[in-house]
């Protein structure tokens, strides 16, 4: 018998929420982290991506809100620190649905890069969650605009993210600000190194969940492809992106200017393709989100800055079209799809002599990635030392996707290296053929008039 959400003891005007947006039962991070949380307890947790870790911090912190403060003042009861600013913008979102019954919540959203009259405003007002970015949280703080004294929870998302983006010394001063006698909630992807310790100083007696390792990726299937160079790169990319199965992808590259560059190229091609990355003003970072999840762009070109946390169910394909620097980012950069339950494809290009690195990513997660091959699009050059990846021990494509459960993630001709069971696709072969003039029939195919042109109408 499998548990729901009114069993977890969550008060009418929460479970109706969840009825209503679709829930039906707890994830197994949510059935761990809520009732040790509603029972006060701190948490040192991670589990892997899209398994609702949102939920499990804010429905035990909405529950105890549910309850009238008996402290003064109109400061926040509740912090939730993240290191991105959309990623903020989403966790507010997701407050406002969880809190949908509960009409007088009040939540803001402090991130650098939006105007701060409308932030100082809100402020002004009684607040129960505040959602913030260290920096623009720290902004306010020197300006005394923050009262922590009705502080009652204190969130940490992507605890070792904020650490990786220098946040350390912000936080320190944050939690020093908030009350002793708080709860503290920590979600990290791993508690290696100085984010172990940080949390060891911010909680008292933590309880330590951990639901399932991270390069648990039962619902992405994986793809390998090595390319001689850029322009093969390019090719192999302009080919997948033909691909009518493709519902919404991001593509990850690794620096902001090839982000641009890239984007504008797809753009030009007739793509409706748009970048993302964090030198873009905040007002156009904000509308290319809202792009991607309204189905407007189809393509967004990103640094990985949208590598954590970013969740928009439709995204059907990732694409690294550069490596991560750090074996875990790919973790999480994999994690953009196969979310709410959908499957997804990650396919990672690297080129011949970056097979060093790919072997780093492969001791990080500890199995091989599965290699595959476009017929005719194969690479020519030699890469040294390298053994034949995917042998015997690499995920098949085929035996990953098998029946119905996803038919797209093929494309055109593709060929498997690995041992066993994959399809070749056959059905789509000859689709590199096609013309580029060819490739607007395709399902949900972008409509470049509709795409924001990334760059090029910013800077021009
Ligand atoms: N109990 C549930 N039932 C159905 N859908 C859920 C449930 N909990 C969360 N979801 C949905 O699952 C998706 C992923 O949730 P969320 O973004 O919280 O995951 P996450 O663990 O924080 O992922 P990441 O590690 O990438 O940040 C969201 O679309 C969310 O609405
Ligand atoms: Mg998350």
């Amino acid at each position: 018998m499998s548990l729901h959400f009114t069993d977890l003891h969550l008060d009418k005007p929460l479970t109706d929420a969840l009825l209503e947006a679709g829930y039906d039962t707890p994830t197994p991070v949510q059935l761990q982290t809520i009732p040790q949380a509603l029972q006060g307890h701190d948490l040192m947790a991670s589990a892997q991506t899209g398994s609702g870790k949102t939920a499990a911090f804010l429905l035990p912190t909405l529950q105890k809100l549910l309850q009238r403060s008996d402290k003064p003042g109109k400061g926040p009861r509740a912090l939730v620190l993240t290191p991105t600013r959309e990623l903020a913008q989403q966790v507010e979102k997701s407050a406002q649905v969880y809190g949908k019954n509960m009409p007088w919540l009040r939540t803001v959203t402090l991130v650098g890069g939006t105007s701060f009259g409308q932030q100082i405003r809100a402020l002004g007002r009684p607040i129960d969650i505040i959602v913030a970015t260290p920096g623009r949280l720290m902004d306010h703080m020197r300006q005394g605009r923050i009262d922590f004294s009705r502080l009652e929870v204190l969130i940490l998302d992507e605890a070792d993210r904020m650490l990786d983006m220098g946040f350390i010394d912000d936080i320190e001063t944050i939690v020093a600000a908030t009350p002793a006698e708080r709860q503290t909630l920590l979600f990290s992807a791993t508690w290696d190194g100085i984010v172990g310790k940080l949390a060891q100083r911010l909680t008292r007696d933590p309880q330590k969940i951990e639901v399932a390792r991270m390069d648990d990726h039962g619902k992405i299937d994986e793809q390998l492809l090595y390319c001689d160079d850029l322009r093969h790169k390019n090719r192999l990319l302009d080919h997948i992106l033909r691909d009518a199965n493709i519902d919404q992808c991001v593509i990850f590259t690794a620096t902001k200017v090839m982000s641009e560059q890239l984007a504008d190229e797809l753009y030009e091609k007739g793509f409706s393709a748009s970048c993302l990355h964090g030198d873009m003003p905040q007002g156009w970072r904000n509308r290319t989100l809202m792009d991607l999840r309204k189905g407007r762009i189809k393509i967004l070109v990103a640094t990985d800055v949208a590598a954590r946390g970013i969740d928009v169910p439709t995204i059907s394909h990732v694409i690294n079209y550069d490596l991560p620097k750090q074996a875990e980012d790919y973790v999480h950069r994999i994690g953009r799809t196969g979310r709410a339950g959908r499957h997804g494809l990650a396919i990672t290009f690297a080129e011949v002599n970056e097979y060093v690195k790919v072997h780093k990513i492969e001791r990080y997660l500890n199995r091989k990635l599965p290699e595959m091959a476009i017929e005719g699009m194969e690479p020519t050059r030699k890469r040294g030392g390298a053994k034949p990846a995917g042998k015997g021990r690499g995920r098949s494509f085929g035996g990953a996707g098998s029946g119905d459960k996803r038919k797209s993630g093929g494309y055109g001709g593709g060929k498997s290296h690995s041992a066993g069971g994959s399809k070749p696709f056959a059905g789509r072969s000859g689709d590199g053929a096609r013309s580029h003039g060819d490739n607007r029939s395709g399902k949900g195919q972008g409509k470049p008039a509709a795409a924001r042109k990334p760059s090029a109408s910013r800077s021009r």
